[in-house]
């Protein structure tokens, strides 16, 4: 198997396992999360819902049908990218998460990330954007990519905010049919970073 799937089948066990909070009393099923083990893409939603819960699979619900067709909007599918939440357990009657919640799951993130190693961070809603967003409503800056290190952060509404308020579904699909370009800016801007040839050759030294 593929060196990044082996490590990231590791985390799903310890995840399967872990009783670092109280979720594990109350699940059916974790949910780690799915999809390409070299993703240029991840998506990093809130926590597990009840059919997520059921399946052990991130967005399989109403919301997951709408991120799927999101997906699907910029010409790829869910087997191209990589999907996965800051709880990795179903908070009972789909409560927010707590703090110990997300902090107990935060180190499981994190190595999903340095694995998997994805050019752009997609959060949905606020729980993943306060990852890397602080002192800001995502009302203000959904749609703004952010570049740190290589990667590009950016915050989208989560796709279920579309199903409670219509209005903002049109916002959700603008927001991610910018993500092609992010992606070919960043290309452009490694391509500047990285010349192809060294530059001794192209002088004819050799
Ligand atoms: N909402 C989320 O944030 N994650 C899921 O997996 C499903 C619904």
């Amino acid at each position: 198997m593929h060196d990044k799937e082996e490590l990231l089948k590791g985390i799903y066990i310890e995840i399967a396992r872990c009783v670092r909070c109280n979720l594990h009393t109350t699940r059916t099923c974790s949910v780690p999360g799915e999809g390409n083990a070299d993703a240029k893409i991840m998506f990093i939603g809130e926590a597990p819902g009840f059919n997520e819960d059921q399946q052990g699979r991130p967005f399989v619900g109403a919301a997951g049908k709408f991120l799927t067709e999101l997906i699907c909007s910029i010409g790829l599918t869910r087997e191209d990218v990589y999907i996965t939440n800051v709880v990795k357990d179903r908070p009972p009657g789909n409560r927010d998460p707590l703090p110990d919640e997300i902090s107990a799951c935060c180190n499981f993130l994190d190595r999903q990330i340095e694995i998997i190693k994805p050019k752009i961070i997609v959060t949905l809603g606020r729980f993943s954007m306060a990852r890397y967003f602080t002192g800001i409503t995502i009302s203000k800056i959904h749609g703004q990519p952010m570049r740190r290190d290589g990667i590009i952060y950016y915050p989208m509404y989560h796709p279920a905010a579309a199903l409670h308020q219509g209005g903002l579904r049109k916002e959700i699909e603008q927001d991610m049919l910018r993500i092609p370009r992010l992606l070919e800016e960043l290309k452009c801007a490694e391509a500047l970073l990285v010349p192809k040839e060294p530059p001794t050759r192209q002088l004819g030294l050799f």
